[in-house]
């Protein structure tokens, strides 16, 4: 059984504390989506979340911490690093970097690079500021599946796994973090997320770049099925269809997913965004998708295609690879 600790009381975080130093794994509040935590300088723990989670170890982790020297102890940031981190830190940036040696091959799947973050959810960073452990964690699902963002969540899909869960109520943003490498000065998106482009590039203010190929090219080639990856998928078949199709599906067992209100909308229709906004959409899509998932007169889900504007980028990017 998964033993759930309050992040507001201080006997539970010290229990988490205690079971990280151990090399056991902690189920962590962030706000993105929870996190799955192990000591990341410890390759016996970190090995635990790859066996917890079914995830493939060609796949690297993200590493978080709670202060810039840190990022100097695992890796070797360069200034456009430091203006990222000055400007996003804490909070849903991730960070592409060439490592130093002590990051366990495990971590960075035998990469050159490692993936570091500064995470500012309350409980999260208050768990790394005390420990002073930095903490590898990927989200905390079964690899493929709908990342948690409520400790329930967590517990539908890894109870039986882990050991703990550390409650932090529901998380802020509802959408991994923005995945960013800066390599020779240059910034590129490899994952977009809560915080857009266009304020990495204001903020550096050099161009953030495009991955070449792109990973869309990629996924047609025919020499490489297996780049076809489903991802961020709940249990049922996702379909993404525009708007007004999609008004006009009425069929048992048919969820109708839309993001944003519009006149005669049914009772039965949900709605992910009463005001519009896709920070909002974002917000609470995981959780929609989770509770359509476990609801047993639902069938399959449709949900409206997203608009191809950059402010929802990450919901399009997410519910693309939902739809697999
Ligand atoms: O918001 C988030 O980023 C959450 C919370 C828990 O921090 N974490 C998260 O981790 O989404 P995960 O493992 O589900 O996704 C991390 C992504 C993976 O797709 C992985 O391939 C990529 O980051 N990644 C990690 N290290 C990398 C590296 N060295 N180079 C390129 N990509 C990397
Ligand atoms: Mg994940």
């Amino acid at each position: 059984m998964m033993q759930c600790l309050d992040g507001q009381s201080r006997k539970d975080l010290q229990t988490a504390i205690d079971a990280l130093r151990r090399g056991q794994l902690v189920a962590v509040p962030s706000e993105t989506v929870y996190g799955l935590a192990a000591h990341a300088l410890d390759p016996a723990a970190v090995r635990k979340i790859f066996l917890a989670k079914g995830r493939p170890w060609y796949d690297p982790l993200i590493v978080h911490l709670s202060e810039w020297s840190q990022c100097e102890d695992l890796a070797l940031p360069d200034p456009v690093t430091r203006v990222l981190a000055d400007a996003f830190w804490p909070g849903p940036l991730t960070v592409v970097l060439p490592r130093r040696e002590q990051v366990p091959d495990l971590v960075t799947a035998g990469n050159s690079t490692v993936a570091l973050r500064m995470p500012s959810h309350p409980v999260f960073r208050r768990l790394l500021q005390e420990s002073r452990l930095p903490l590898a964690a990927p989200s905390a699902n079964p690899f493929g599946a709908t990342s948690p963002t409520r400790p329930a969540h967590v517990r539908n899909a890894l109870d039986g796994r882990i050991d703990f869960i550390l409650d932090g109520g529901a998380c802020e943003h509802g959408v991994e973090s923005t995945i960013v490498k800066v390599s020779e000065g240059r910034i590129t998106l490899l994952r977009p997320g809560p915080i857009p482009r266009s304020r990495i590039a204001a903020a550096a203010g050099i161009p953030v770049e495009m991955p070449k190929p792109p990973p869309r090219e990629r996924e047609v080639r025919p020499e490489a099925p297996g780049g076809l990856e489903r991802h961020y998928s709940p249990r049922k078949p996702l379909r993404l269809v525009p708007r007004t199709t999609l008004e006009s599906i009425k069929e048992d067992g048919v969820a109708r997913l839309f993001l944003t209100p519009f006149e005669g909308l049914s009772e039965e229709d949900l709605v992910l965004s009463p005001d519009g906004r896709p920070e909002t959409v974002a917000r609470v899509l995981y959780a929609s998708l989770h509770a359509l998932d476990a609801n047993p007169s639902i069938r399959t889900i449709e949900v409206e295609a997203a608009p191809a504007e950059e402010s929802w980028d990450a919901v399009r990017d997410r519910l693309s690879r939902a739809a697999g």
